[in-house]
């Protein structure tokens, strides 16, 4: 029976994975949720802006650009808007249930596209993002870093004949803004952020993701083990 094979976890894990343009997110994310999924796991994969039909309608609006002219402050306000609903909708109830979230951006997002390269004001990125997580923080997060020229090669080698989006045409100074954003953030929070360098061979960008996934869910098992059963 499927069931038994799932590997039961009693609160799930919640996961983000972030990094600037063609770090390789989400060929990344779909290799780690084919291997926990091999060892049993309940695993979700998600992704931001979007996630839950809410979040998805948001989503063309701030990738189109049509929200660009009213400038960052209310494209960072689309942003928690449709995270909210996504964490409510969607997040919380898998962990809930016990998921492996696996999360292709999140918070730290906005805190480096709309907050450092938008310039908005720290306190107002700071009120946005309590209320769009509502204390549904990351317990991890994995930085894919790499160097924005590299990165920038390798989303216009995907596109192909496709046009780059609202925030992918930035100039490359913008992008590098968000590289050192994203190992600021990392330097400062190293409990929840494991920065890899992505422009390793695929293979072993794979196994430094799996490392750290594996070892926040040998910790996830002995805090469990340790905590005293519930009384009924
Ligand atoms: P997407 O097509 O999902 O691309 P990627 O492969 O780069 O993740 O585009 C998401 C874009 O939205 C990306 O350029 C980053 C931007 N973004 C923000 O500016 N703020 C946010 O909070 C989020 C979640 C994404």
């Amino acid at each position: 029976m499927a069931t038994e094979r799932m590997a039961s976890l009693t609160r799930g894990l919640f996961v983000t994975f972030e990094g600037g343009e063609g770090a390789g997110k989400s060929t990344q994310i779909s290799r780690l949720a084919e291997s926990l999924r091999g060892d049993g796991h309940d695993v979700l994969l998600t992704r931001e802006p979007g996630g839950s039909p809410g979040a998805e309608a948001v989503r063309h609006v701030l990738l189109s650009g049509a929200a660009e002219s009213f400038g960052p402050a209310m494209e960072a306000i689309l942003f928690a808007a449709a995270r909210s609903d996504h964490v409510e909708q969607v997040i919380r109830p898998a962990v809930a249930r016990g998921a492996i979230v696996l999360c292709d951006r999140f918070l730290d997002s906005s805190r480096v596209y709309q907050g450092i390269t938008g310039n908005l004001d720290p306190a107002f990125m700071r009120a946005l993002e309590r209320v769009a997580i509502n204390g549904m923080m990351p317990d991890l997060t994995i930085v894919l870093d790499i160097d924005p020229k590299e990165g920038l090669r390798r989303a216009s080698a995907r596109r192909g004949e496709g046009v780059a989006d609202r925030f992918e045409k930035e100039t490359l100074a913008i992008h590098r803004k968000r590289r050192e954003a994203y190992l600021d953030i990392a330097r400062r929070e190293p409990g929840r952020c494991v920065v890899v360098d992505a422009a390793q061979a695929p293979d072993e960008v794979a196994a430094a993701i799996e490392a750290a996934v594996r070892g926040a869910l040998a910790i996830l098992d002995s805090v469990s083990r340790t905590e005293p059963a519930m009384a009924t």
